[in-house]
């Protein structure tokens, strides 16, 4: 894949006779590299005013966000606005389940509306403007009602629209899929990097907008009319797909999404305002700001045009996630989907959502360090130890009910180490099979809870009594005493599944005979075992609340923040 594309872009460098490959590879030199995120504003109805999107803003900038991709036409103004006091950047992606293609002359003045106003994104004196499907759309009508220069970058589809009339191009599939917009079958198997190589080929030298998604998994019953049931795989595609991002250096890449709770695919904080898209069943209690983390070092190497995120590692983190039940758990008494409902997308199955072979019963790591270390992941009581290189490396281990922890070893001494605080559990939460991801960091990430508007319609459908719309995960876990700088007994290297030149076995074999007591590791290190550390503010965002029992050693000079008990903004 990678050669083949190598070998079209030489031959666009070299077929420099005729002036558009010229103006093409000219183009695509002169593009900065930038990261967009899919905002969803449709379900942000509870938001009151252009503040309510500040905590947004401000998150997603800080870990190196451009820009937010605005979805339909709600609240405009107030992401517009909000945007503009907090030096980020938006732009509309006109979302054609909303609008229709015959609307070109309209969406171009629409855009006109919003294209003056001071956060809008500006490529090149082009006003950017992208949208979700629109295959067929006007673009002359649009440009000329548009009234300035803009430059387009729809979702439109390899064979379906007109490549010509565009600026460059979305792919919104950011999952492997059967090119029916569901998981892989056999047979039927389109990876991501196929949909790169086909957008690529049809762009010519235009700018490639790339997805990059953490997840996929939607579960809804008859408590909705637009029933769905489906996943595509997740397990490692958030860190197997950053590698591959930095490989392929897309002209601009585009998270999908920050808030889309329905399919699973949120990387924003659920504490975040808004309304409840019918997700909150699978998605109450299960942030995913750990994910967030894990982009951080991958984006700065992105913009940086470097092949690595090694060199923009700048402090030990271990990253996890995991579902919160086991595939063979048996939930067909009181999940929402063993009835009839509307299918008239075809996308709604019974029991299990379709694709769920699709996805390992694992527990998923990537560590991010500094300097090499021993990796422990104690899964229900059963520990694995790995050897972790500097830089980042993806793990994994299977998934057993119970606690879930993770520890980080140099010298035989843990220097992180930590309980998640989500078991995996052996009954069906809410009754359902909830085939979305809990993630958690260690060091500790921000106390996330789910707002009341985000919970409002947990209860719709649900089949058992026993689930309340309030968040239930504690605000801290119990103190860590697994393992830990205890010697692997043996080599594990071989469960080791990152592409990294694996560094297990000399280092393994040389410090196999001492075994220090695991409570050993406790005297040692800076950051408390079993307790959480906090080392910059950004960990605690968007609340700034120290969640209870962690420890402020963030940089000097900055204040302690305050730990809110009792009361927490959202
Ligand atoms: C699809 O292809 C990927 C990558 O080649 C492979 O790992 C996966 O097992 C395949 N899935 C199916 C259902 O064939
Ligand atoms: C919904 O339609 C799809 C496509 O026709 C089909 O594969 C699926 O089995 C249907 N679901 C149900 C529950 O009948």
């Amino acid at each position: 894949m990678l050669v083949r594309l190598a070998t079209v872009f030489a031959s666009i460098l070299l077929a420099s006779a005729t002036p558009s490959s010229v103006n093409a590879v000219e183009k695509r030199q002169s593009f900065p590299k930038m990261v967009f995120c899919h905002f969803m504003i449709g379900i942000e109805s509870d938001r009151t005013s252009s503040a309510d999107y500040d905590g947004d803003m401000i998150r997603a900038k800080s870990f190196g966000i451009d820009a937010f991709a605005l979805n339909i036409d709600q609240q405009l103004g107030f992401a517009y606005d909000s945007a503009a006091r907090n030096g980020m950047k938006v732009f509309i992606s006109y979302d054609f389940n909303w609008w229709h293609i015959d609307q070109g002359a309209q969406i171009g003045s629409h855009l006109a509306g919003y294209a003056s106003r001071p956060a809008q994104l500006f490529i090149n004196n082009a006003a950017f403007v992208s949208s979700f499907a629109g295959d067929g759309v006007d673009v002359t009508a649009m440009r000329n009602a548009a009234g300035r220069s803009i430059m387009f970058v729809p979702n439109f589809h390899p064979g379906q629209g007109n490549f010509g009339a565009i600026d460059g191009a979305l792919n919104w599939m950011g999952w492997p899929n059967d090119g029916n917009n569901k998981a892989p079958k056999p047979g039927a198997n389109i990876t991501v990097a196929a949909g790169d190589s086909q957008y690529r080929s049809a762009l010519g030298g235009k700018p490639y907008l790339a997805p990059v998604s953490p997840w996929f998994s939607t579960h809804y019953g008859p408590e909705v009319d637009y029933s769905k049931n489906w996943v595509f795989p997740g397990d490692l595609l958030w860190f197997n797909r950053w590698q591959e991002i930095l490989t392929l250096k897309p002209e601009f890449l585009e998270i999908v999404t920050w808030n889309d709770y329905g399919e699973s695919h949120y990387v924003g904080p659920l504490s975040s305002k808004h309304q409840d898209d019918g997700g909150s069943k699978w998605v109450n209690d299960m942030p995913h700001n750990a994910w967030l983390d894990l982009a951080k070092p991958f984006i700065s190497a992105y913009k940086a045009g470097a092949s690595s995120p090694n060199s923009f590692i700048t402090s030990d983190q271990i990253i996890y996630w995991y579902r919160p039940t086991l595939t063979n758990l048996n939930c067909d008494a009181t999940d929402t989907t063993l009835v009839p409902a509307n299918n008239n997308s075809g996308n709604y199955f019974m029991g299990r959502p379709d694709g769920y072979q699709s996805m390992q019963d694992a527990v998923f790591v990537v560590t991010l360090l500094t300097s090499p270390g021993q990796l422990t992941i104690t899964s229900g009581g059963h520990s694995q130890i790995f050897n972790a290189p500097a830089g980042a490396t993806a793990f994994q281990a299977p998934m057993f009910v119970g606690q879930q922890s993770f520890a980080l070893s140099r010298n035989g001494a843990n220097v992180l180490a930590a309980n998640s605080l989500k078991d995996i559990s052996s009954i069906c939460i809410c009754g359902i099979y909830n085939f979305n991801a809990y993630t958690g960091s260690v060091p500790a990430n921000f106390v996330d809870p789910m707002g009341p508007d985000g919970l409002n319609r947990l209860v719709e459908g649900l089949h058992v009594q026993t689930c309340q719309p309030t968040p239930s995960l504690p605000t801290s876990a119990p103190p860590y005493t697994g393992p830990g700088g205890v010697p692997p007994p043996t080599s594990v290297s071989s469960s080791t599944i990152t592409s990294q030149p694996a560094s297990s076995t000399s280092r393994s074999s040389s410090s196999a005979s001492t075994t220090p007591p695991p409570s050993s590791s406790t005297s040692n290190t800076t950051p408390p075992t079993g307790g959480c550390t906090i080392t910059a503010s950004e960990q605690i965002r968007p609340t700034n609340c120290m969640p209870k029992g962690c420890v402020w050693a963030g940089p000097p000079g900055q204040s302690t923040p305050d730990h809110c008990d009792g009361s927490r903004r959202r």
